[in-house]
């Protein structure tokens, strides 16, 4: 895997290429202070959400114990929010903070007010590595990887309610659909080895006719949503390797020939794989992250403040004090 390869997956380099086949969203550039505060250690929501002091302990290093401030950001993030229909889903470059969803009440990454967005980015191991080392396992040289500048974005998505039966992660390898795998592998969902043909005719077609020739890369991976037969969206492209989930392949598998079509006839059948019965379930892959970080760190005595912040802010945002977008939080037909 490359670099370029890394790169050619961010959302902004796909996205202008595969807009009419996806899900309605904004890019907002990051403003480098956001991206320090991201990277800052500890939970201190902006000026005008609420700004609470650090832990005492911290005083030594007053530098982090200010509220950080970027007003400008804060109103063009809620203006976007409402824009979108006032429900969003947030994620940098590359990656959703996914495992951050035990901060928010509903478990999702429904984001209605700029501190959910605040929350959810700041609590993400995910996030912190699509800002510290995102060209981890490349195989380039050290020196560019390390040379190698990212613009930060923060993309926000319309907030879809959709159905994990219906998600598939898609593997290409030198512009061959080699594999196919429901997304959710934690879960048996009887639709699928039911529909089988159908789910992989629709998904090759989609691949040859909106795919295969608009994406820059010969090997990378994409994931749809089959809303029914026949009506495909695009949600994500990822590179082709070890970084991405191979879900119910393993990478010595995809990397081998053994997923090649034998000849080379355009109409080869790509294998699907999908949990055939209840008792094929694997275990959760985010049960790690279930028990978050921070608690760890917290009952490990590390932080007790960061927890005490997080509830505050909880209560100030249930009982209305956070300044938010009150004004759209409902919704009519959306
Ligand atoms: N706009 C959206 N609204 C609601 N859920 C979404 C939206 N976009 C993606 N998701 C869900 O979040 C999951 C992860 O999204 P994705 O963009 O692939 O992030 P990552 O690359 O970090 O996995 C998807 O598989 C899908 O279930
Ligand atoms: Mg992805």
């Amino acid at each position: 895997m490359k670099i370029s390869e890394v790169l050619n997956c961010s959302f902004s380099s796909w996205y202008p290429r595969f807009k009419d086949y996806t899900i309605k969203s904004q890019i907002l550039p990051l403003p480098q202070e956001f991206v320090d505060y991201l990277l800052a250690d500890q939970v201190v929501l902006p000026e005008g959400t609420v700004a609470m002091s650090a832990s005492d302990s911290d005083t030594e290093d007053n530098r982090n114990t200010e509220a950080p401030s970027f007003p400008e950001f804060e109103v063009l993030l809620k203006n976007t929010i409402k824009r979108l229909g006032g429900q969003v889903f947030p994620k940098l470059n590359w990656s959703a903070p996914k495992d951050a969803t035990w901060i928010s009440f509903d478990r999702t990454l429904k984001c209605t007010c700029t501190s959910d967005v605040y929350l959810l980015l700041k609590s993400s191991d995910f996030i912190s590595h699509d800002l510290t080392q995102p060209f981890k396992h490349c195989c380039d040289d050290e020196n560019l990887k390390n040379e190698t500048s990212v613009k930060y974005e923060l993309v926000l998505r319309k907030w879809q309610e959709l159905n994990p039966a219906y998600e598939f992660r898609c593997f290409v390898k030198d512009n061959k659909l080699i594999g196919i795998s429901q997304r959710h592998n934690d879960m048996y969902y009887k639709f699928i080895p039911e529909n089988r043909q159908e789910i992989i005719s629709d998904i090759q077609a989609f691949y040859y006719h909106i795919v295969k020739d608009n994406f820059p890369d010969k090997s990378y991976c994409f994931d749809v949503y089959r809303r029914c037969q026949g009506k495909l969206l695009l949600l994500d492209f990822n590179p082709f390797g070890r970084v991405t989930d191979g879900l119910l392949y393993t990478w010595e598998e995809l990397e081998s020939d053994d997923l090649l079509p034998a000849d080379d006839t355009q109409h080869h059948v790509p294998e699907m794989r999908c949990v055939e019965s209840p008792s094929g379930v694997r275990s959760n892959p985010y049960g790690a992250y279930a028990f978050p970080k921070d608690f760890i760190d917290i009952s490990s005595g590390d932080d007790p403040a960061k927890l005490i912040q997080l509830l505050q802010l909880k209560t100030q945002e249930q009982n209305g004090t956070v300044s938010s977008d009150e004004e759209s939080t409902d919704y009519p037909g959306t």
